[in-house]
């Protein structure tokens, strides 16, 4: 695992942003750059970059399809707190994409277990991810697979935690009740079967997950620890979030990757 430490947010955002352009900017193959997307805070920064640098000329999403972690269940597109209009707003509206490229699941379906099973399908007609974008949630989770997901999971419908419910509130005007209670997920193995993985963890209220990903051990209770078992594994961080490493660990992977811009 790649673990790149930058002093705040913007800087990650500058490095993960550049790191992803340039993964589109290289790719050869006739088929088209399959990206994997997730929503939060987390990604915000990188969006308005990903938007700039689109605007700027510099990057194409013509040959670009995306494919979203996830989506709430029982929100319809429309709901300013879907996943949907949160991509549309933040990404999608501001850039040049076909529209048919975009793939988001649908929380309304009326059988969430077939939406999942096509939405992967759907990734594995394009030859599967080339890059899984994600974050992390204060308890570890990827995309919304809870503590004790299995680390094999496949996209499928999730039940959210508690602590998830609560820290997702500040966006149904603090109102824990008003948070969807289940939600459509990519799984794990989802995630892992991308040929190359980025998070983005920042924050001193992502410094507990980011030591369990990088310092504990494999364990379903911290599904982004999953990520030390992936070849091309990378945590893009600041300093914030950098808070309970070990000094040793920190010190080695500002050593390690030093020269990375
Ligand atoms: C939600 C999403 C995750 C995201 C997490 C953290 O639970 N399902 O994909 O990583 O929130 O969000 P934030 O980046 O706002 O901290």
């Amino acid at each position: 695992m790649k673990l790149i430490i930058k002093n705040n947010y913007e800087e990650m955002s500058d490095w993960a942003a550049q790191h992803i352009a340039d993964a589109i900017n290289n790719h050869k193959e006739d088929r088209p750059f399959v990206l994997g997307l997730p929503t939060g805070s987390s990604p915000i920064g990188v969006y308005k970059r990903l938007v700039a640098m689109n605007k700027a000329g510099t990057l194409s999403f013509e040959n670009v399809v995306t494919f979203n972690m996830d989506e709430y269940v029982g929100l319809p597109k429309d709901h300013d707190q879907s996943y949907w209009y949160f991509m549309h707003e933040n990404l999608f509206d501001h850039i040049k994409i076909p529209k048919e490229n975009i793939n988001i699941l649908d929380g309304m379906a009326e059988d969430p277990e077939a939406e999942c099973a096509r939405f992967e399908e759907k990734i594995a007609s394009y030859g599967g991810i080339d890059l899984f974008l994600g974050g992390c949630g204060v308890d570890g989770h990827i995309a919304f697979n809870e503590p004790f997901t299995s680390l094999t999971s496949r996209t499928g419908v999730r039940v959210l935690t508690e602590d998830t419910l609560i820290a997702n509130s500040r966006f149904f005007d603090n109102d824990m009740t008003k948070v969807p209670k289940t939600a459509l997920s990519v799984g794990v193995g989802t995630v892992c079967d991308a040929k190359q993985v980025l998070l983005l963890i920042s924050g001193h209220n992502k410094a507990r997950a980011l030591r369990h990903c990088v310092e504990g051990g494999v364990d379903h209770a911290w599904t982004v620890s999953a990520l030390q078992l992936h070849p091309d594994g990378i945590v893009a961080c600041d300093e914030a979030a950098c808070g309970e490493l070990k000094v040793n660990t920190y010190k080695y992977f500002k050593d390690v990757y030093r020269n990375e811009k």
